[in-house]
This record gives C-alpha cells, sequence and structure tokens, in this order.
C-alpha cells in the first residue's frame, strides 16, 4: 500500500490571446511540487511559503477535501507544498497546485480517474484562490500541452504543441491585488461587437490549427485578442512598449498572460529569443519596472502518462 506520492505541476499560460478562458498551455517555466502522506485523520498543510494554511483556503487544501468527500476516504492527508511558480502573477500558480494535488491524491488512493475528472477536482480547488472555476490552467497543468476546454459536459480536448514553439514571459515586479484574477475579471466588458467577436473567433480557429498543423508561425501570428486585452492592459504599466517591443525583436505574437501581468511572446526555437526577452525587459523598464524574464517551451502535464 502506498502512503506517501509526490508530484510535479507546471505553470501554464491561459487564453493565447483569443481564447479567453477556453485556452490553456503547459510551460516548463516553474513548477510547483506536492506530496500527499496518508495520516491518521484530518488535513493538515505544510509549506515554507507565503500562502493560506487553512485547508478551506487553500487549493491543494480544498482538493483534497472534495476528492476525500467524493470517494469517502476516512484516512487523514499531511499536504507538502513546495510553490515554485510565483503567485497571482498569471502563470498558472493556484492551479498547478491544485493541479498536481489532484493527481497525487488519485495516486495515493490508486483511483484511476480519468483526465476529464482530475481537471474538474483540480477545478474545485482553484476556486479557493480564483472565486469562479475557470479550468483552462488546471487543465494545461494537469494534461500537459495546448488544451481546449469546453463545458456543459466538461469535455478537455488536448494537442501536442510543435516541438519548435517558444515561449519568452516577462514576469513584471509589481504588487498585484488579494484577489488579482477576480479584479482583472470585474474589467472585462460584458456586451461585445460582433465584429470583435469574429475577430477573435477567426484568430482562435486559427490557433486551433496551428497546432493540429505543428505550425508555429500560425499560432504565433494569431495571437490576437481584441476584447479581453485592451481591456485589461491599463493594469499592466508599459503593456504597449513591452508588445510593441518583443514585435520588433521577431516575436510572432504578443500577449497577456493569463488574468496577468505576465506578459507572453510566441517565438520559435530559431528566433533570437535573448534578443524578444531584452526587449521585453526594456519596455517595462521604460515605466520604471523591473521584471523577471523566461525562455520557455510547453510542458508536459502532473498527468503526463494519461494522456
Ligand atoms: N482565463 C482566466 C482569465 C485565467 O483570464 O481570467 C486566469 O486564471
Amino acid at each position: 500500500m502506498i502512503s506517501k506520492v509526490t508530484v510535479k505541476a507546471p505553470s501554464s499560460t491561459a487564453n493565447l490571446g483569443p481564447g479567453f478562458d477556453v485556452f490553456g498551455l503547459a510551460i516548463d517555466a516553474f513548477y510547483d511540487t506536492i506530496t500527499l502522506t496518508k495520516t491518521k485523520s484530518g488535513i493538515k498543510i505544510i509549506t515554507d511559503d507565503n500562502i493560506p494554511t487553512n485547508p478551506e483556503k487553500n487549493t491543494a487544501g480544498l482538493v483534497v477535501k472534495n476528492m476525500k468527500k467524493k470517494f469517502k476516504i476516512k484516512d487523514g492527508i499531511e499536504i507538502k507544498i513546495k510553490k515554485g511558480i510565483p503567485a497571482g502573477y498569471g502563470m498558472g500558480s493556484s492551479a498547478a497546485s491544485a493541479a498536481a494535488t489532484a493527481v497525487a491524491f488519485d495516486k495515493l488512493f490508486g483511483l484511476k480517474l480519468n483526465g476529464n475528472s482530475l481537471v474538474e477536482f483540480a477545478g474545485s480547488g482553484e476556486k479557493a484562490s480564483a472565486g469562479t472555476v475557470h479550468y483552462d490552467n488546471v487543465a494545461a497543468s494537469v494534461l500537459g500541452g495546448f488544451v481546449i476546454v469546453k463545458t456543459n459536459p466538461l469535455d478537455i480536448i488536448r494537442i501536442e504543441p510543435p516541438t519548435n514553439l517558444r515561449m519568452c514571459i516577462a514576469v513584471p515586479t509589481i504588487n498585484v491585488p488579494k484577489k488579482k484574477t477576480k479584479v482583472s475579471r470585474s474589467v472585462i466588458p460584458k456586451k461585445i461587437k460582433l465584429s470583435d467577436s469574429i475577430l477573435n473567433l477567426s484568430n482562435a480557429a486559427a490557433i486551433v490549427a496551428g497546432f493540429m498543423k505543428k505550425d508555429s508561425e500560425i499560432i504565433g501570428n494569431s495571437i490576437k485578442d481584441v476584447i479581453v486585452e485592451p481591456a485589461r492592459q491599463h493594469m499592466i504599466p508599459g503593456f504597449a512598449k513591452v508588445k510593441e517591443n518583443a514585435i520588433k525583436a521577431g516575436a510572432l505574437g504578443v500577449t497577456i498572460s493569463g488574468a496577468g501581468p505576465s506578459v507572453i511572446a510566441f517565438s520559435k526555437s530559431s528566433a533570437n529569443l535573448k534578443k524578444i526577452s531584452l526587449a521585453m525587459a526594456k519596455g517595462f523598464a521604460s515605466t520604471n519596472t523591473k521584471c523577471q524574464t523566461v525562455i520557455c517551451k510547453p510542458s508536459k502535464g502532473a498527468a503526463n502518462k494519461r494522456k
């Protein structure tokens, strides 16, 4: 009988421009690590990171609580959390902890859940930090690669990304509001123009085609969003300059990573990725904002053996 399981889950970028709440991509920039150990009773969280340790307020704690209840498991669980993903910067940090926990719980109790169920449980935990459930980050973090989230009923379609797809991420060193995702969702328009919806839909369709055809140029050239990005960009100091600089340095497409404030540029392994990263950092510097830049590629998911 297994009594302890450790699982690593990757960071992720949600939306990829026009695919708001629908597209997600697992990226190898950062990882969270979760270790679940069976105990006599209760749920206990152990961490050196600055996150809530009350299981009701912690994404991993909520996943364990929900899965324990669903599968009528009497054992107690100790949850050890090691955060590698900066929290609140649009890199799927809370989703990764939830994803790793769902996969670890599944292994610990031999549940053999399918991908959709794992994503559903991980999503139920992410509610702790985001307020609402949206599965784009958790689906990417659980399954890896590029994911399309269909809802009602939940069904995740996963596509293996092209091997030459590369991203440059700039994580600005700014203070983010406590309920950042909630705040950045509150600025999105409730009604949109049909012409904007057509533009976004055409680019979203092209992104899916790009992943299917393993064509990074189509993907990068279609990272264009005329609905959510314009409404959110004021929350990111220097966004327009960061984007302009990255494109000038050779990026194919640039957008906000998830709910921000990180900015992500899409490119290919053959491009000068260092030049793009430097250009993005200079964009942030134009508003006296420091940033951390990371060059990365698509990642496998926490449950990568279970495609
Ligand atoms: N799709 C979500 C949003 C991702 O953009 O609000 C944030 O976690």
